[in-house]
């Protein structure tokens, strides 16, 4: 884990931040953005997008993911999530399990908007995970 003071964000760091602001989050009102770069340095977005039936609310990481994966990317170098907490937002555990399977060991930062960042592996946020290796 790095531990960073305020600082200016990079472009990865700047997608994710700009992604929150897309977030619907009408019930929890809890913005979050997400971005991942790509092998090929495409950048993707996304933000949480939640649901009436709460338990149907995708969050920012799977968004900004999933739309890589739709359009063709299956390599990958870095993730950030960004939302507006003092203590800096990790992922939740199911978006940790989808990270791990399409990025694997990658670099997570975790930013807010004051320009605090984190950086760790994910390899560290999931240890043992389960994955296609054991199926
Ligand atoms: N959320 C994310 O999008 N990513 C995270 O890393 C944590 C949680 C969303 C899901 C839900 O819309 C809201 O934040 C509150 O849990």
């Amino acid at each position: 884990m790095s531990l960073g003071g305020p600082r200016p964000p990079d472009a990865l760091e700047t997608a994710a931040i700009a992604a929150r602001e897309h977030a619907f989050a009408p019930f929890s009102k809890f913005r979050v953005g997400a971005a991942v770069e790509c092998a090929d340095g495409r950048i993707y977005s996304g933000c949480n997008i939640e649901n009436a039936t709460y338990g149907l609310t995708v969050c920012a990481e799977r968004v900004a993911v999933f739309k890589a994966l739709s359009e063709g990317a299956r390599a990958f170098r870095r993730v950030v999530v960004a939302a507006d907490t003092a203590t800096l937002t990790p992922p939740c555990g199911a978006c940790r399990q989808i990270l791990w399977e399409f990025m694997g060991d990658v670099e997570i930062t975790l930013v807010n908007l004051a320009g605090a960042a984190e950086s760790y592996r994910l390899k560290d946020l999931l240890p043992r995970p389960f994955d296609a290796s054991y199926l």
